[in-house]
């Protein structure tokens, strides 16, 4: 499709993040006095979706919040970054997600997270998003909603034409039934363990797990799995090569919400018409530029933030 802006559809949660920083997890049991506190706004559909929005694509998201205080700051948050709230539903009967972080000083997180209205998301409310599926350019989903909404979204933009994306985040097992609808998976490494049943400690186990989660996709012509590694880059996979696209090296602040932003910046660069490795490159940036900022949401980068750090790193 490839509009002049490129078009790009979240089908995705909404959460607001409690955030505790600490030097360390507490241990079972234990109470443990923390450093600082933090309320920002969060999920990983809307932290994709204000990546998405903040690098100059067309954004709708599609989701599901409760009629409590959670849900007007996030409301107003979609709001101000410029992103369609059209198919954001509130329900009544139910309160808003959460979720509760503690940040390590090292940057590293541990994340509990509280779907509650995320996973009221129904097959309807995919149904009323109908023409923002059908007309963007890439669909963008993770797995903080339920399966069902997903995989008819996916449907949807099979049949128009438009390029599936899924973040398979938080790990879950996944149906052939969805797999068979995504061009392009977007794993993690402990993603990537779960979903093959195989180890990935080495790149040769990378390059094995990916191949397994390829296989699963064998529905769309052109699958790709893009299993990222952290700070050894990203593994791209399709039938016909196997790359490997390096990290930048940044110290991180704080981790939440880099995968996020990989994924925004991949799914804006794609519905921009790039190809997939230069695409990817691009995420790399994105994530790295996301570490460098505490919160989730508040480090979705800009295009001017990544393209200062692609300059710093020449
Ligand atoms: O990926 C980071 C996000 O995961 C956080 O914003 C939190 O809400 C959870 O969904």
């Amino acid at each position: 499709m490839n509009h002049a802006t490129p078009k790009v559809t979240v089908v995705g949660s909404l959460n607001i993040d409690l955030v505790c920083h600490a030097t360390r997890r507490p241990d079972k049991g234990e109470t443990l006095i923390g450093d600082a506190f933090d309320i920002f706004t969060g999920g990983k559909g809307f932290n994709q979706a204000t990546a998405a929005a903040r690098l100059g694509a067309e954004v709708t998201l599609v989701g599901s919040v409760g009629a409590d205080p959670f849900a007007e700051i996030l409301l107003t948050a979609v709001e101000n970054e410029h992103i369609n709230s059209r198919f954001v539903t509130k329900r009544t009967d139910i309160g808003t997600g959460v979720a509760t972080i503690v940040i390590e000083p090292d940057g590293d997180n541990s994340i509990i997270v509280v779907p509650r209205a995320n996973m009221a998301l129904t097959t309807a409310d995919i149904h009323a998003a109908v023409d923002c599926i059908a007309d963007a350019d890439v669909l963008l989903l993770q797995l903080e909603t339920p399966i069902a909404a997903s995989e008819h979204a996916a449907a949807i933009a099979k049949q128009h034409g438009t390029t599936v994306v899924l973040n398979p985040a938080p790990a879950q097992p996944l149906p052939d039934s969805l797999l068979g609808f995504v061009d392009i998976l977007t794993p993690n490494q402990s993603e990537t363990e779960l979903l093959s049943g195989m180890k990935v400690s080495s790149h040769e186990e990378a390059h094995r797990a990916a191949e397994v989660l390829r296989a699963r996709m064998v529905a769309t012509e052109n699958a790709a799995v893009v299993l990222t590694l952290g700070a050894q880059g990203a593994l791209i996979l399709t039938e016909t090569t196997s790359q490997q696209v390096p990290a930048l090296p940044v110290g991180p602040i704080d981790t939440t919400g880099a995968g996020d932003a990989f994924c925004g910046a991949l799914a804006t660069a794609l519905a921009s018409g790039e190809t997939l490795r230069p695409a990817v490159a691009f995420a790399n940036a994105a994530g790295a530029a996301a570490v460098t900022v505490i919160g989730a949401t508040p480090s979705m980068p800009t295009r001017a933030k990544i393209e200062r750090l692609l300059e710093s790193e020449k």
